[in-house]
């Protein structure tokens, strides 16, 4: 079988896939491809291993309805449209749980530095801003007790809640569109509705798998119904808030903060206002980025892609519906 891997993955992966004989063809440059470079090199192969960058859309799979599956290298599959895949009975691998706690420490870090305000004291210091001791300036906020809000708990919600409430006993309601009753149990969890979640949480963190639906829904009437000391942070995707939204409620004191390590549109260009704000620290997208999840996130890509090959169901499939 052969299959083209959009970029290098850890070698965890690669070994697995070689040690089954498979004929793997790995694009060699950092670069993306044109959209016609991927669709020809998707022809000539069986299936695809993605690495980020590239979107399935109805248009791909017309062109490439002769896949036997794609295993993505993510846990999010907002690349995918599935509807597509389905009609053609092409099975989709994500890398599910392996990242849980690597995206959820992303977004506990996040938290800590907007609460303490972390990169904006560690730029006062580059600029030669550190000055003399100032009772009264940079303050940050203790989150002790306060309330975490988290917009779908899943794995990742889930692993992040539990970090708040062992480390600052933090009460924890969610928004999701069914109970989790694991968190319930565990961590005492609420469900609530999106309103209350607005309007409750000091810390509100997004942790959905991103649809069309959700376009944007960080915005300026929803900022607009969040606490004052409110702390908002996005490691899911970007496309969850409207950035001109954000750094409007962020510099007309709306809300306190915010943390992102996914950014609408990716990457951020270099000048993005949001950069410069005291109460905004943003990472460029590594929330899985620990040799622990990547070894794992290669190893699970590979188990779907070796599935197909062996013409078993694949081990992390996002539409198992094309196997009835
Ligand atoms: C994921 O796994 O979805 C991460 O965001 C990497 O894309």
């Amino acid at each position: 079988m052969n299959v083209f891997i959009t970029k290098n993955i850890p070698e965890a992966g690669l070994q697995l896939l070689q040690e089954k004989g498979l004929n793997l063809t790995i694009n060699p440059t950092e670069n993306v491809l044109s959209r016609d470079e991927f669709i020809k090199i998707c022809q000539e192969n069986d299936a695809v291993l993605n690495v980020g960058s590239y979107n399935f859309d109805e248009d791909f799979f017309k062109q490439c309805s002769h896949l036997k599956g794609i295993a993505l290298f993510s846990v999010g599959y907002d690349s995918v449209h599935i509807p597509s895949a389905n009609s053609r009975k092409i099975p989709v691998g994500n890398t599910p749980d392996v990242l849980s706690r690597a995206t959820s420490d992303t977004a506990f870090l996040l938290m800590q530095s907007v609460a303490r305000k972390s990169f904006y004291n560690h730029k006062r210091i580059i600029n030669g801003e550190w000055g003399a001791f100032n009772a009264i300036e940079n303050l940050g906020q203790e989150l002790y007790g306060t309330t975490l809000g988290i917009f779908g708990l899943g794995r990742i919600g889930f692993e992040m809640a539990k970090k708040c409430k062992a480390a600052f006993g933090m009460n924890i309601i969610y928004h999701n569109r069914s109970h989790n009753e694991n968190a319930e149990k565990e961590l005492d969890a609420e469900l609530v509705d999106f309103e209350t979640l607005l309007s409750q949480s000091d810390v509100l963190s997004v942790h959905a798998n991103y649809t069309e639906k959700n376009k944007e829904l960080f915005n300026k009437n929803t900022f607009a119904k969040m606490k004052r000391n409110s702390i908002f942070i996005n490691t899911a995707r970007g496309k969850f808030h409207n950035e001109d939204d954000l750094f409007h409620a962020l510099t007309n004191n709306i809300i306190w903060g915010a943390g992102l390590d996914v950014t609408n549109p990716e990457p951020m260009k270099q000048g993005n206002p949001l950069l410069l704000l005291p109460n905004c620290c943003i990472l460029p997208h590594i929330g899985s980025a620990t040799y622990e999840a990547r070894n794992g996130m290669a190893v699970c890509a590979a188990q779907n892609i070796i599935a197909l090959f062996e013409n078993k169901k694949m081990p992390f499939c996002v539409n198992e519906e094309v196997y009835f």
